[in-house]
């Protein structure tokens, strides 16, 4: 009876060892639940939480956060990365609001059909708020089990991530009483976030420690198997600071692909006569004040590599001005929903302001 020791322990070691004051813990809100494993999705737990609570108070419930706009939802957002999720966020409040008369479902099946859900994340919302017998697998788990029980495959591959959910599902708790099933499911995230991480794993401190095949086999640094490499994509763009007085133009990127819905500093390739784009696209004549050092910004698949000019207005030619270009203070800028090169730009010393 291997996987009844296996949740049996991993319960213990929860409720004596485990998280329990994490701002989404102790709540059933199904709300307040999924806002959190939203925002945890790649993020780290102690990012999440001044975010978490600042996008509870202003949005406690499903219904406020129908009634914003994504633009509100957007700027709340701001820094966190991965703004889909933002935008899913928005719009599932919306399909909630919609189609199930504001009360968040309880079938698993249909929280999985809400944008932005998958099934590890609708699964921890119906194990945190329902109490329901279900598997979760998110990144930190899949570690925890790939090193346990030795699987040698990529997670992030079909056939080891349908491995990996058999294996997520025969070592849930067979007995879902005293609030096992949610204790074990944290049990797993807490293990996955503070033993088993994935550098220098805690392995002494582990409660599962003996069973476990990475462990007795000295391979816990090399399970589960990294993504196979694939060599960094750069990508190189100029942005423009472009100045009017104490004001600065943004633009609104469209809705999808990177920093989709967000307000950027204008972007143009590398290639691009600066004046005559400027000339042509905003009506303005400029002066180049400055080339400022290039910034590199990761994303999960390639490097963004940014060339930032400085520009100021010398005259406005032409009145050219679209929905989607806005003359903001630059602290005007900073509380909108402008990622974060954008803000660090705009708090740098090359702001002229
Ligand atoms: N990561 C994903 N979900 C989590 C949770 N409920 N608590 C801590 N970390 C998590």
């Amino acid at each position: 009876m291997q996987h009844l020791k296996f949740s049996v322990q991993l319960i213990r070691w929860q409720r004596a060892h485990g998280r329990h004051q994490l701002p989404w813990q102790n709540t059933i809100d199904p709300y307040a639940i999924w806002l959190s494993e939203i925002m945890l999705q790649q993020t780290r737990v102690i990012t999440v939480i001044p975010y978490y609570l600042r996008f509870l108070r202003c949005y406690p419930d499903v219904k406020s956060l129908s009634l914003a706009s994504l633009d509100e939802v957007l700027a709340l957002w701001s820094g966190l990365g991965y703004y889909s999720r933002g935008r899913n966020l928005h719009k599932t409040a919306c399909l909630i609001v919609s189609d199930y008369h504001g009360k968040f479902p309880r079938k698993i099946e249909l929280i999985q059909q809400l944008p932005g859900i998958g099934r590890s994340t609708a699964a921890a919302i119906v194990v945190f708020a329902y109490g329901k017998r279900c598997a979760i697998l998110d990144g930190n788990v899949k570690r925890v089990l790939a090193r346990h029980f030795g699987v040698e495959g990529y997670p992030g591959e079909k056939k080891t991530e349908a491995l990996l959910w058999k294996k997520a599902e025969e070592l849930l708790p067979k007995n879902n009483v005293k609030g096992n099933i949610k204790a074990y499911s944290q049990a797993l995230m807490d293990l996955g976030a503070t033993i088993c991480t994935r550098t220098k794993p805690k392995c002494v401190v582990c409660p599962i420690q003996r069973e476990c095949v990475a462990f007795q086999e000295h391979r816990e640094d090399k399970l589960p198997i990294p993504r196979p490499y694939k060599p960094l994509v750069i990508k190189e763009t100029v942005m423009l600071m472009i100045m009017r007085r104490d004001e600065i133009l943004l633009e609104r990127r469209p809705p999808m692909g990177i920093w989709g819905g967000l307000w950027c500093l204008p972007e143009i390739p590398t290639s691009v006569n600066i004046s005559l784009y400027c000339a042509q696209r905003f009506g303005i004549k400029i002066k180049l004040l400055c080339h400022i050092p290039s910034i590199d910004h990761a994303f999960t698949h390639f490097k963004l590599r940014i060339y930032p000019r400085s520009l100021k207005v010398v005259s406005q030619v032409s009145a050219i001005s679209q929905s989607g270009q806005k003359w903001t203070s630059f602290n005007g800028a900073l509380e909108m929903g402008i990622p974060t090169p954008v803000r660090n730009l705009l708090n740098s010393n090359y702001s002229y302001r």
